[in-house]
């Protein structure tokens, strides 16, 4: 596969699907897969660096997740904070600069901790920025955002006339984060599900069947191909862009 490094998306966003299912083909429980879609997570992050990818978004809690039975909740979370504390070296060792987005004050005490604790260590790196989202969901992003401006309306620091897009975007968690490029599903769903609504506007959908435990570098690869193959036109004509 020949990618044109003059033309890696500058923001690749993922929405980790698959686990649960690969799993069961396996005759494996749950935890099995989430452990495995962990190894695919380390292996994308350092091969979206190694690219030269500049930002990194993965899904990995969804505010919706939280309906999952509760032994697969903390399941996820003691995972959480283990791969945490694993991948720190590698993140270093890779100039990577760890964020998350999404609402932390409902994370358990441990994994707050752990998080803090790998965005200190990280913040001064100057490589690609990976960015995980954990109770995240796109309609409370928008909502906290909104509720933040209508307080700085009220109190007479923004006036309404003034709340235009830049505004509303300094709100988002994703205020740091440029728009997506490409946003990559695995495992053969073909939605959202509540995943950067505000960032997606014109990005650039790939869905893949492979499930979550078995992405690659090769699979990722194929989506960034895929990718430049596209001409991206924001609202313009083809004739205009090739003028
Ligand atoms: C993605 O895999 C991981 C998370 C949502 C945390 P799933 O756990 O959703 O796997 P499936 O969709 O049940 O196969
Ligand atoms: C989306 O996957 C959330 C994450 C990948 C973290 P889900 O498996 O939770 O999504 P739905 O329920 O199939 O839409
Ligand atoms: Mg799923």
């Amino acid at each position: 596969m020949n990618l044109d490094l003059s033309k890696i998306p500058s923001h690749v966003a993922v929405i980790m699907d698959g686990n649960g299912r690969w799993a069961k083909a396996q005759g494996k429980n749950r935890l099995f897969g989430h452990k495995t879609g962990v190894k695919a997570v380390q292996k994308i992050v350092q091969e979206s660096a190694r690219l030269g990818i500049k930002n990194l978004t993965l899904y990995a809690f969804s505010t919706e997740n939280w309906k999952r039975p509760e032994q697969e909740v903390t399941i996820l979370m003691t995972l959480l904070v283990s791969s945490l504390k694993k991948e720190l070296k590698q993140m270093t060792e890779n100039n990577i600069l760890f964020n998350t987005i999404g609402d932390l004050s409902k994370l358990p005490g441990p994994v707050q901790k752990e998080l803090k604790y790998t965005i200190e260590q990280t913040q001064n790196n100057s490589g690609m920025k990976l960015t995980l989202a954990l109770n995240y969901g796109g309609k409370e992003e928008l909502t906290q955002a909104f509720k933040e401006i209508a307080h700085k309306v009220k109190n007479n620091i923004i006036s309404p006339e003034n709340v235009d897009e830049t505004i509303i975007n300094k709100h988002l968690y994703t205020r740091n984060l440029p728009d997506v490029d490409l946003l990559i599903r695995t495992s053969g769903e073909e939605r959202i599900s509540n995943f950067l609504l505000w960032k997606i506007a014109y990005a650039e959908l790939y869905f893949t069947e492979i499930l979550w435990p078995e992405f690659n570098e090769s699979h990722l690869h194929l989506a960034i191909h895929n990718y430049q193959k596209r001409e991206r036109r924001f609202g313009k004509t083809s004739e205009q862009l090739n003028a």
